[in-house]
């Protein structure tokens, strides 16, 4: 017994291996199941009771020297390890590549229309999102039974009735009016909320920007060069646009924006309901009590609005058939964008 107990003691005192997979041998092979330690303890076992007595310290000390061992030479592998590796850098293996991310094609076509209206002098306004009835409804002209007010159309806020997530950045024009002088030129691109069923066409929540213009003298015709100016740089140099007259509550008079999209295949014929024409967007000259309203002299200054969703646009663009797809944020959709730019 006591040379055994002397030489295991002595191999382990010596063990000295720095490898990960040397150092998992040795546990094995002292402290596994059926290891050394094990073995012997089993010999102990069958001992008379005062040759017990003798050898249970020494063999109690040797299982605690190889317990230490392993733990101690663990660490120093953990701790060596990072530098160790950065010594074994294969230089000359191929880098993993970065995934870039690629822009929402909603916010590539709003970028693109900020844009153009930016190069003609408008500026950028943003407002809340939840917003009271004044600036959604009241100041724009709603009146008190109007059912855009209605709860089919709007999501009010359970806490406090006067408020609601807004329905369209008109809001944001009304707060620009109530707090800029004339001349005003500016387009204010948001999220919108409508309580609608949700459906290949139509979601509840959507992306609109509009557009103000206010100043002294400002036309239909000044409307009407802006609007074809935009169609032509958006849809391209020859782009032909028409009016339709249209009812809103906050412009007088009113109309709805076409653009020529041809007739030369299938798919113009479903996107055009075989018209030809593309229905944009909705504008017109501002009521001059909205303008009162927002404490704008109406005697002095006129100016013009228009509004359109940016949704319906990125689909005839990159022909997206169902505009749930834009909320998803399926990678494998997004991705075809990346080269959108
Ligand atoms: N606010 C209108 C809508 O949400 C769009 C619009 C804006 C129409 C400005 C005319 C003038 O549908």
């Amino acid at each position: 017994m006591e040379s055994k107990i002397k030489k295991l003691l002595e191999d382990v005192e010596s063990f000295n291996e720095l490898t990960a997979e040397k150092v998992e041998d040795f546990r094995i092979k002292y402290l596994g199941r059926k290891g050394l330690l094990t073995t012997l303890f089993n010999d102990f076992k069958a001992l008379p009771s005062d040759e017990k007595r003798k050898w249970g310290k020494p063999i109690n000390e040797l299982k605690a020297k190889a317990t230490n061992k392993v733990a101690s030479l663990k660490e120093k592998l953990n701790s060596s390890s990072d530098s160790e590796k950065s010594d074994q850098k294969d230089w000359t293996r191929e880098g993993l590549g970065v995934k870039l991310g690629s822009r929402h094609p909603v916010n590539l076509v709003k970028n693109e229309i900020v844009n153009i209206f930016e190069r003609i002098g408008f500026n950028v306004s943003e407002g809340p999102e939840v917003e009271d009835d004044w600036h959604n409804f009241t100041a724009l002209n709603f009146p008190e039974e109007h059912p855009a007010r209605d709860m089919q159309d709007t999501f009010f806020v359970e806490r406090n009735p006067d408020w609601a997530l807004r329905t369209h950045t008109s809001s944001v024009q009304v707060r620009m009016m109530e707090s800029e002088k004339p001349p005003i030129r500016t387009i204010s691109p948001g999220r919108v909320f409508r309580n609608e069923a949700i459906s290949a066409r139509s979601h509840c929540i959507f992306h609109q920007i509009e557009g103000l213009y206010i100043d002294e003298n400002v036309s239909f015709a000044d409307l009407k060069q802006t609007l074809l100016y935009f169609a032509q740089e958006f849809f391209g140099k020859d782009t032909k646009i028409r009016l339709r007259p249209s009812y809103f509550p906050f412009t007088e008079p009113s109309a709805e924006v076409d653009v020529y999209w041809g007739l030369k295949n299938e798919v113009d014929y479903r996107m055009t309901k075989g018209t030809g024409w593309l229905e944009v967007m909705g504008c017109g000259m501002v009521d001059p009590s909205v303008l009162d309203n927002c404490g704008i002299d109406s005697k002095k200054y006129s100016g013009y609005a228009f509004g359109m969703g940016v949704e319906r646009i990125a689909m005839q663009r990159f022909q997206i058939s169902d505009i749930r797809l834009l909320f998803e944020n399926d990678q494998k959709f997004l991705e075809q964008f990346s080269s959108a730019l």
